[in-house]
């Protein structure tokens, strides 16, 4: 960090002081960790048939924090059943009456923001300020949110005869462990379906916090059960005979095995996975307010953001100014300690990924592209990588066309609309898109013209639970979010029929 004020310094008058941060770093006293966690199945904690455990750690100190149970077939099975079971009753409960757990679950994650918050950083690595201020609010707001459509779901659905469709398996990847436990349950309830929910192996601890709140709220057993372990638990989870309804989210490459295993079994499907979103600055975009949401797009929880703003379209004249200001705003930024209230890019998520965006970024060198990457200085223990900015992109190039799920961003230029548009829309993935302009009319005719599930303009990464979120092309289909997110949770008539 010292070098970083050191180089800001430089570039000041002499005389200006340099004035350092001091630390600020969150208590992890809140957090209660056990040294094992069992799997929630029918309402309790259980040891799994397996006998097997696997350790969670802190990605930012390589330190373990607990043991998880991993579960095998027989546990998958046994959490299926115990959904199954729980069906019958649920799916006849009043949505008024499944509204008040909701509620109750929405509340209670208010009540232990904090503690959610520090864990979610601690297993994670993500800056405690967005786990505080993003993932833990939004959290508590979809709860909310899709508790006021329990009862509602005839005038949602009006003569459509809308029905629960029963045991939901829910598989989540790590990067927004509790908000993505929130979006996948909260709608799944809210329509009456119970649910077998899987988190991502390194990050299960929140859920395993919230699976204390539903037991604290009451809710029935069984209506919520969820199982940890790698990719062969969710693999059981998906194989099960007795699911109705799979949900994902994680990496494309795995969305695309799931419809291959479920194919033909009439088991419905939802898929969110990967993106490689243009964030498009076009020559009359006010640059400033441009440069933060530019930031934003891409180092947002290390870049580990299915929705990132990973490939920077600059219209030509404003490409120069454009890219001092990025370089400058990268020295700006706090690398290190998550649990610190003024880091901006925390740790990546594990050594896995570290290595993943390291092949990517090497390859980006040797294609030809240059890098430019801040001074900072990183903890020795750890997973880290400097917030990075790639010029003389091509669209050949694998930086610019595979999915890095890094602090990496990709500069390209354009001349004209017409080439941001086909720039744009050049990739496998339609998941996001960002427009920077000051005319309003560019706006919406370039958003017409996008392939995205969601397009932004003059801002980046904002999510509200009332309004949709899902992909194009090998993004993925189904929407999560609004009332477009009750949808893939019920069975309806026809349209038009009652
Ligand atoms: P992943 O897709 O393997 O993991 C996501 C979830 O799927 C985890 O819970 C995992 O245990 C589970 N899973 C793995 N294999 C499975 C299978 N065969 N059947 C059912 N569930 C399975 O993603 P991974 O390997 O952690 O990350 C690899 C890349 O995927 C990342 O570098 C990133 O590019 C992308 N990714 C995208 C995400 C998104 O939100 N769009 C989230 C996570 C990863
Ligand atoms: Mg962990």
């Amino acid at each position: 960090m010292a070098n970083i004020a050191k180089r800001a310094s430089s570039a000041l008058e002499e005389s200006q002081p340099v004035w350092e941060y001091a630390d600020a770093p969150e208590s992890t006293e809140i957090v209660k960790l056990e040294d094992r966690y069992g799997l929630f199945i029918g309402g309790e904690l259980v040891e799994p048939k397996s006998g097997r455990w696997f350790e969670t750690i802190n990605p930012a100190t390589e330190e373990t924090l607990a043991e998880v149970a991993e579960a095998g077939p027989e546990d998958v099975d046994l959490a299926v059943r115990a959904a199954r079971t729980a069906s019958t009753k649920w799916r006849k409960l009043p949505g008024s009456e499944r509204a008040k757990y909701l509620y109750r679950i929405a509340r209670q994650i208010q009540e232990r923001a904090r503690e959610f918050a520090v864990l979610e950083t601690m297993d994670g690595g993500k800056p405690i300020k967005e786990s505080r201020d993003v993932d833990v609010p939004l959290a508590a707001a979809h709860f909310f949110y899709y508790a006021g459509w329990a009862d509602k779901l005839e005038y949602a659905f009006p003569n459509r005869g809308p029905r629960p469709i029963g045991v939901a398996g829910q598989v989540i990847p790590w990067n927004f462990p509790l908000l993505m436990a929130a979006w996948k349950l909260a709608p799944a309830l809210a329509t009456g379906n119970t649910v077998v929910l899987k988190p991502a192996e390194t990050t299960p601890l929140t859920a395993l916090l919230l699976s204390q709140v539903i037991r604290e709220a009451e809710l029935p057993p069984g209506v919520v059960n969820i199982v940890t372990g790698a990719g062969p638990t969710g693999a059981a989870l998906v194989e099960h005979d007795d699911i109705d309804k799979i949900a994902f989210t994680g990496s494309t490459e795995v969305g695309k095995v799931i419809r291959r295993t479920i194919a033909g079994t009439g088991k419905r499907l939802t898929l969110e996975l990967g993106g490689k979103a243009a964030n498009i600055a076009f020559e009359d975009a006010p640059l400033d307010q441009a440069v933060e949401g530019i930031i934003n797009g891409i180092f947002f929880n290390q870049g580990h953001v299915c929705c990132a703003g990973s490939r920077l379209l600059v219209q030509e004249p404003v490409f120069e100014p454009l890219l001092e200001k990025l370089k400058d705003r990268l020295q700006t930024l706090r690398v290190g300690n998550p649990l610190d209230k003024n880091t901006d890019v925390g740790a990546i998520n594990s050594r896995a990924q570290l290595e993943k965006i390291e092949e990517l970024v090497a390859s980006g060198v040797d294609e030809g592209g240059e890098m430019y990457q801040p001074e900072c200085v990183l903890p020795e223990r750890g997973f880290w990588f400097r917030p990075t900015l790639f010029t003389k992109v091509s669209q050949s190039h694998r930086i610019a066309r595979e999915e890095i799920f890094g602090p990496v961003l990709s500069i390209l230029t354009f001349r004209t609309p017409a080439e941001a548009v086909e720039k744009a829309n050049n990739t496998p993935y339609g998941l996001s898109a960002g427009i920077w302009t000051e005319k309003g009319s560019r706006i919406l005719w370039m958003a017409e013209r996008m392939k995205a599930g969601v397009v932004w303009a003059n801002t980046f990464n904002r999510f509200d639970p009332t309004s949709p979120f899902g992909g194009y092309k090998e993004s993925g289909f189904g929407r999560e979010g609004g009332l477009q997110g009750l949808e893939p949770y019920l069975d309806l008539d026809p349209n038009g029929s009652s």
